[in-house]
């Protein structure tokens, strides 16, 4: 049997913790042994978390500033030093979502969900980088999400924002390298209040339905399948950065951008609409063993087909 992995003495700092996924999240991480700030701008939901932590016998830290504040991000990471002296994980996990058709689609809602998702993430990453730097390293794990990674109707804000925490991800994890800072991200889908948004849409009480079959898988996948996978990548033993991680149905993979094998056409010469037109079925083809979802929920076909098989 493998040792059991600890995270004794790590400082953690989770955001939107209050409630779905976070709240998962840092009972795993306390569970583990972390000392926890369990932020949220619901202060009674973040306070009820660190109640049930002490009444383990963990240690955690109540936060309450919002992620979409500059400010607020700077805050909570001065807090967690003030309170802990170090910082050694983070997890940008608080969001909102909006859904509605791309051409009712306003600009306050992009800009709110801009802030929320990829400022938040931003500047948090921007908060930790000193203390993480002067300590030799540490862990950052952002969300992004299968709508804005594969697509999804009626989320043009929110695909638009979590898309963006993707490439805010890549470009800190080749920036954190030479630092110790391994940066990744969870692509999760679990059971949570913003699920049960989705799933009365897909009920057909809004945009997205009708795909029931979707509200119901969403409403089954139980938060703590994330949460295991979120405290593994903020393990010192985990030797992943640069990756993406979808967790659904109890399947665990991480999603690559990458080219497919490709054609390789003249290297003396343009080649012609017509070689290309001829080339594109190996232009395009992913190669062995990949399935590429058409959209955020044909992923659950492919994990539903997978375990059929
Ligand atoms: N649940 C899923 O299937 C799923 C899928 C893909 C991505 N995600 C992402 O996972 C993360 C967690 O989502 P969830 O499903 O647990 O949703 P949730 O709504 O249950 O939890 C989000 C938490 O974030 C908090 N929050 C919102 N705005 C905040 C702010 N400005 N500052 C601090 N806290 C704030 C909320 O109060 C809430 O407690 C989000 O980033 C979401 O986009 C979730």
């Amino acid at each position: 049997m493998s040792a059991v992995l600890r995270l004794d003495g790590q400082v953690v700092l989770v955001t939107g913790a209050g409630g779905g996924l976070g709240r998962a999240y840092a009972q795993e991480l306390a569970r583990r042994g972390a000392h926890l700030v369990v932020n949220d701008i619901k202060a009674e939901a973040a306070s009820e978390v660190v109640d049930e932590i002490r009444a383990g016998g963990g240690s955690a830290l109540v936060n309450t500033d919002s992620v979409a504040d500059p400010d607020g991000c700077a805050a909570m990471v001065a807090a967690t030093l003030a309170q802990f002296g170090r910082i050694d994980g983070l997890v940008c996990n608080a969001g909102t979502i909006s859904i509605a058709p791309f051409q009712e689609t306003r600009q306050e809602t992009l800009s709110a969900l801009l802030n929320v998702h990829l400022g938040g993430a931003f500047h948090l990453a921007q908060a930790v980088w000193a203390p993480m730097s002067a300590q030799g390293g540490g862990h950052i794990v952002f969300t992004t999400s299968s709508a804005g990674m594969f697509g999804m109707p009626q989320l043009s804000a929110y695909g638009a924002a979590k898309g963006a925490v993707a490439g805010l991800m890549g470009v800190l994890a080749e920036e954190g390298r030479s630092l110790g800072i391994r940066c990744n991200a969870v692509m999760p889908n679990a059971a949570s209040g913003m699920t049960a948004e989705i799933g009365r849409s897909a009920r057909g009480e809004g945009g997205l339905g009708p795909n029931p079959w979707v509200a119901d898988a969403l409403a089954t996948f139980d938060p703590r399948f994330t949460a295991a996978l979120v405290a593994w990548l903020l393990h010192p033993d985990c030797p992943s950065t640069h990756g993406i991680y979808s967790v659904a149905a109890g399947r665990m993979a991480r999603v690559c951008t990458a080219p497919v094998p490709g054609w390789h056409g003249p290297l003396d010469r343009p080649p012609t609409l017509e070689e290309i037109a001829a080339h594109w079925a190996e232009i395009c083809d992913p190669g062995g063993g990949v399935e590429v979802p058409a959209n955020a929920y044909d992923e659950f076909r492919i994990v539903a087909e997978s375990r059929l098989r």
